[in-house]
């Protein structure tokens, strides 16, 4: 035992919190700050088990690290969910989710890179999260939920409403509650116009939540839920992904080398990012009964952080964790979850990841990031970068 602290909501440990998970994997990985009431599961073992036992370690009420938010949220997301309410849910939107459905918006994901990268090759500047990265994600989701061109401009402004954390910001504010109110205001529109105007613009995953409703398998207030939970899962995680895949690709020049040479390497790289510094950091679970782990009882009624990036770098699970190999081919880790609740998004956010450094690489093979420029993201819950400028 050793008196580590680790607080998720403090602003050095966003800087670099590998440091710390070390720390408690090593003295302490069944922790529990009681500041925060919360406790932090950091072993790739722990986490895996956790991600499992859905039965122990419920979703509702639980994904978020606190719940501060007070109600403010009514429209119900699959997430938040557990059997058999998730399965009803889920098994309506993972058929449309495969490689192989998704392959279908590869052409407007490159279309719409190459035009956000088309700016930068005049000015040989590019911020790869702030030109880039926090805008193809949502605009390849919004596309996927039948949002016109025309409206995705409002609709990414109120997601990053919703997300939009001040420094220090534990609480939700009125920011995020607008935010979230707008996208059901939307998103009510749009479904009801869709439902009535019949052909729904042949968009899958629109079709499939109205068919869904009209079958009484899913209430209009579940549907609206969906539409926001798309909106924010698939944003914020891939737009911070993009920033850590450009920045570990420039932190190690030979790395960024092998890749340039062997163009093939592409999908183990993205794994390899996904491992070394995933931009899912914890997720949140309600403990439903006591249970024991490594001599310590945890109380049902309890709040869990389950550290995936912790557990990513377990160096009982890894060689040589800390480093960046983009050889290494393990699909071991856990950056999309694991189990009932593993990210719905995970081959669509492969997909958009490859698709833009497929584009940058050919554009823009050495670039250079200013180092004094780089911007953590501080929240608990995400993983990077706010900005990654870069020239060349
Ligand atoms: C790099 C990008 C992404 C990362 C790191 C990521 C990470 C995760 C993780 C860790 C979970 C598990 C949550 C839990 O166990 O409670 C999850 C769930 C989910 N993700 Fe993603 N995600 C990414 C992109 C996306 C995209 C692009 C979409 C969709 C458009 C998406 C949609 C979802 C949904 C709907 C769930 C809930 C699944 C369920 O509860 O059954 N994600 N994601």
């Amino acid at each position: 035992m050793t008196n580590v602290h680790l607080d998720p909501y403090d602003h050095a440990f966003h800087e670099n919190p590998y440091p710390y998970y070390k720390a408690l994997r090593d003295h302490d990985p069944v922790y529990y700050n009681e500041e925060r009431r919360l406790w932090l599961l950091t072993k790739w073992d722990d986490v895996r088990m956790a991600f499992r036992d859905f039965k122990t370690f419920r979703s509702e009420g639980g994904v978020a690290l606190d719940d501060s938010s007070g109600g403010a949220f009514p429209f119900p997301m699959f997430i938040t969910s557990d059997p058999p309410d998730h399965t009803r849910q889920r098994q309506i939107f993972a058929p449309l989710m495969t490689p192989e459905k998704v392959a279908g918006l590869e052409g407007y994901t490159r279309e719409r890179a190459v035009s956000l990268i088309a700016p930068s090759l005049k000015t040989g500047r590019l911020d790869f999260v702030a030109d880039l990265g926090a805008f193809l994600p949502m605009d390849v989701v919004s596309t996927l939920v039948g949002v016109p061109p025309s409206d995705q401009d409002k609709v990414r402004g109120w997601a990053d409403d919703l997300i939009f954390r001040e420094d220090k910001q534990s609480q939700v504010s009125n920011r995020n509650v607008t935010g979230y109110m707008e996208l059901a205001k939307y998103f009510d529109a749009h479904i009801n116009h869709h439902r009535a105007a019949g052909g729904y613009e042949d968009r899958g995953l629109l079709r499939a939540l109205i068919n869904a409703e009209q079958q009484a398998v899913m209430s209009h207030s579940e549907a609206i839920g969906t539409c926001i939970l798309l909106a924010i899962a698939g944003n914020e995680t891939t737009t911070k992904l993009i920033g850590n895949m450009a920045y570990h690709l420039w932190k190690n020049p030979d790395q960024r080398q092998l890749l340039l040479d062997k163009p093939d390497l592409l999908e183990k790289a993205i794994e390899e990012v996904l491992r070394l510094d995933g931009s899912s950091q914890i997720i949140g679970r309600m403990v439903a009964k006591d249970i024991e782990i490594r001599g310590k009882t945890i109380k049902a009624g309890s709040r869990v952080g389950l550290c995936i990036i912790s557990a990513n770098r377990d160096e009982d699970k890894f060689p040589n964790p800390d480093k960046f190999d983009i050889a290494r081919g393990s699909r071991d880790h856990m950056a999309f979850g694991f189990g009932l609740h593993s990210c719905l998004g995970a081959a669509l956010a492969r997909m958009e990841i490859r698709v833009v450094f497929e584009e940058l690489l050919r554009r823009i093979p050495h670039y250079e990031i200013e180092e004094a420029g780089l911007k953590m993201a501080h929240s608990p819950n995400v993983r990077g970068f706010t900005n990654v400028p870069a020239y060349f």
